[in-house]
């Protein structure tokens, strides 16, 4: 009697209520696969080259080699194959002339895939991004511009797209190429000097406003140092991330690549600790203006930053001594699963607050960031917030 009102209790309890993975990494990664996200295509189904796809297959990746389950491993294949021709050519709206630092984000899937199977197009596909930076376009300093149509500008953002894979390529295929480690570091403290807010305004953080023109021609540009006007959170979570993902990828002959982001990062995770919100311990979408109306705490940074400062701690690369940047981490993680994560009936989770876009094309001020829309499921969040989880789940 007991036994069987047990019984049915749980049947009823099963078809709203279903397990999920114990790990949200995991729960996350496949929630996303589940949707088809990720996967080398748009919404329609057309190959396209995306960087959220290759930020994606990076925790993929991880998760793969953290528990063997192949079907990770097919994922990153089958999407890397979607935009990747036999013969090595890259489609999917890639265009090589336009000179854009976001789809060679993809890149480092390419040279993971090369180096677990050998097969020759992974390679090719990686030389064809590689070639592009040889021709890309620069500042006068050497900075890679973020775009063609971007004259001149150099942006946080492009330092993720650009750089990991720069990083990987030289590591993986030319590691004695002493320009180019040269360059790679040039490119990390370029980006650093011209951004770097350096005011003693109240509002002011001392972290990295999202880009700056090296012409000084933009409509945002400040006079005197060509900087656009906000630190705006994902811009710096892509720096923070490629911090730490090249300092573990710089062989011992890569210059002063390693020595370079590391002081970097030292200087910035402390300043990114304290402009944590004190009270929830997350970032707001617009750092530099806390608390104005219509500003609010916005997830992909706010993961970006949880996987940058977790990961910078476990390798060493920060001395944490009082334990602080862990303490701010944790109380950030925290939060997002409690507020950003929702359960979906099939099983699934969403990922809730990732603004959509963020771009220097327009005024940058504080109205148009406030006024680009919020997604449910957005990659650029979700792919974030499995990194956060690897690296939570390591504490
Ligand atoms: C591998 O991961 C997939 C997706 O989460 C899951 O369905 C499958 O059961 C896993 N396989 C193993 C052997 O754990
Ligand atoms: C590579 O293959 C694609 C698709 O079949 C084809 O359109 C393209 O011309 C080929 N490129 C070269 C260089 O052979
Ligand atoms: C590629 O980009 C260049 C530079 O912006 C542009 O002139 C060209 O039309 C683009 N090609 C395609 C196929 O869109
Ligand atoms: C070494 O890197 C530099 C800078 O990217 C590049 O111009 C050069 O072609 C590379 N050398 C070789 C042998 O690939
Ligand atoms: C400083 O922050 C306050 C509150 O968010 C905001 O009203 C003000 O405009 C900011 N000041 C500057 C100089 O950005
Ligand atoms: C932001 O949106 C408001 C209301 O839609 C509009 O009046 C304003 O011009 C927009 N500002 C920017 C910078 O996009």
């Amino acid at each position: 009697m007991f036994l069987s009102s047990l019984v049915v209790s749980f049947a009823l309890l099963l078809p709203t209520v279903q397990a999920r993975p114990k790990s949200y990494a995991v729960w996350a990664a496949d929630s996303g696969i589940a949707r088809g996200q990720g996967n080398g295509l748009d919404a329609n189904g057309a190959a396209l080259v995306s960087y959220e796809h290759g930020e994606f297959q990076w925790g993929l990746r991880l998760l793969y080699e953290l528990t063997g389950n192949k079907t990770y491993f097919n994922y990153i294949q089958t999407g890397a194959n979607n935009i990747v021709f036999p013969n090595g050519t890259v489609h999917g709206k890639y265009n090589f002339t336009a000179y854009s630092l976001d789809p060679i984000r993809t890149g480092p899937t390419f040279i993971y895939l090369y180096k677990k199977t050998s097969q020759a197009k992974y390679k090719t596909a990686a030389s064809v991004f590689r070639s592009q930076l040889n021709s890309h376009p620069r500042t006068g300093e050497g900075q890679f511009w973020h775009k063609l149509m971007y004259f001149n500008q150099g942006w946080l953002d492009g330092i993720y797209m650009g750089d990991v894979f720069y990083t990987a390529y030289t590591a993986t295929f030319d590691a004695n190429n002493a320009t180019a480690w040269s360059d790679i570091t040039a490119q990390f403290q370029l980006m650093f000097d011209n951004t770097l807010q350096t005011s003693t305004a109240p509002n002011d953080t001392g972290l990295l406003y999202h880009g700056y023109d090296f012409s000084h021609t933009a409509v945002w540009a400040s006079p005197d140092r060509g900087h656009s006007p906000e630190v705006w959170d994902r811009a710096l979570g892509w720096y923070m991330m490629a911090l730490v993902d090249v300092a573990e990828m710089a062989p011992a002959n890569s210059g002063q690549l390693k020595p370079t982001v590391l002081r970097i990062l030292n200087d910035l995770a402390p300043k990114i600790r304290d402009a944590a919100d004190p009270k929830t311990g997350v970032w707001w979408l617009v750092i530099t203006q806390p608390g104005r109306a219509k500003n609010y705490f916005e997830s992909s940074g706010t993961v970006m930053f949880v996987y940058a400062l977790l990961k910078a701690v476990r390798l060493r690369y920060i001395a944490d001594p009082d334990g602080s940047i862990v303490a701010a981490a944790k109380k950030a993680y925290k939060y997002a699963i409690a507020n950003w994560v929702v359960p979906n009936n099939d099983g699934t989770m969403s990922w809730m607050n990732t603004v959509s876009v963020g771009s220097l094309s327009g005024d940058g001020s504080f109205d148009y960031y406030v006024n680009q829309t919020v997604d449910l499921n957005d990659l650029k969040g979700l792919a974030a917030f499995v990194l956060a989880s690897l690296e939570f789940e390591k504490l």
